[in-house]
């Protein structure tokens, strides 16, 4: 089915070649951070709790009406599936919850919501919203490095893993799919979606670390994600997991109190697990 969601407004490749081609990416690249093992290993994460404890409202992203579009025939499947009882979706990094409050009353209220994220203080602004209903949201702390620690009723049939691996070293990229897939069932898919390499705040960061990979002003990292680097992931995972989606999606839009135009690209893939 073609993707109906505007997401192709410019030709990536071309301006791929214009960023290289003006060497405007290699002051980023001259400015290079050491940021040794054990940092990258035990903290990074603990800085989206600091980030929570700073942004309690819950209002600090917009809502995502557009991911029922991009990944429509995933969540059809969910809804007609003729299976009686209760369908489950996890989301890994569910941050406060702007994806599931976008979705959960677009879907049949047959499906239910885990959200797991590394930070407690995410999840618990999550389950104060006016929209959060227990019998719909079940909420739990996973550190999505680590194998699942809680225990699920069933298989999810789908995860959303939207904005999440690009906040997590990629060190541990791979851990993380693995960890996904772990929980699988065969014919189950995650529906992903990140930043792509050069979108218009890849030039706004100011700490370098290493290949795409930098460090925010509060501390939080932020990863711009190509199609070559997710599919060398998946490669190694290629017993597991198969990308059936995997594509630049290019969007031009205004800040509208800047009048700055803007080129935002994201990563979309859907991943099947074999
Ligand atoms: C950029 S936010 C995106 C939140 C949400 N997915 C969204 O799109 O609104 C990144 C999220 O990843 C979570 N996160 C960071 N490291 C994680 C880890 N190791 N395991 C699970 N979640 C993690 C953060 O707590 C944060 O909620």
């Amino acid at each position: 089915m073609e993707r109906k969601y505007y997401c192709n407004d410019f030709d990536y490749n071309e301006y791929k070649n214009e960023i290289e081609s003006s060497g405007s990416i290699q002051r980023f690249i001259d400015n290079e951070i050491k940021v040794n093992k054990t940092e990258s290993e035990s903290s990074e994460s603990e800085n989206w709790n600091i980030f929570y404890q700073k942004h309690k409202t819950g209002k600090f992203y917009k809502s995502r009406n557009y991911i029922l579009y991009e990944f429509d025939k995933y969540f059809q499947a969910l809804t007609s599936s003729s299976e009686t009882g209760s369908t489950f979706i996890l989301e890994c990094g569910a941050g406060h919850g702007t994806t599931i409050y976008s979705l959960i009353d677009k879907l049949s209220d047959k499906i239910i919501f885990y959200a797991t994220d590394y930070s407690d203080d995410a999840l618990k602004i999550l389950t104060e919203n006016s929209l959060f209903d227990s019998s719909r949201v079940k909420v739990s702390q996973w550190d999505i490095i680590k194998p699942i620690s809680i225990l699920l009723p069933c298989p999810p049939k789908l995860i959303i893993c939207i904005f999440t691996l690009s906040a997590i070293h990629p060190d541990f990229h791979y851990n993380c799919f693995k960890n996904m897939a772990d929980i699988l069932e065969s014919g189950s898919v995650i529906c992903f979606r990140d930043y792509g390499q050069y979108d218009f705040t890849q030039f706004k960061q100011k700490s370098f670390i290493s290949q795409n990979l930098y460090r925010r002003f509060d501390n939080t990292l932020s990863f711009y994600f190509t199609i070559e680097y997710l599919e060398s992931i998946i490669e190694k995972l290629k017993d597991e997991l198969e990308i059936i989606e995997i594509s630049y999606c290019t969007i031009l839009s205004k800040n509208r109190s800047t009048n700055v135009d803007m080129k935002r690209i994201y990563l979309h893939s859907v991943i099947k697990k074999k």
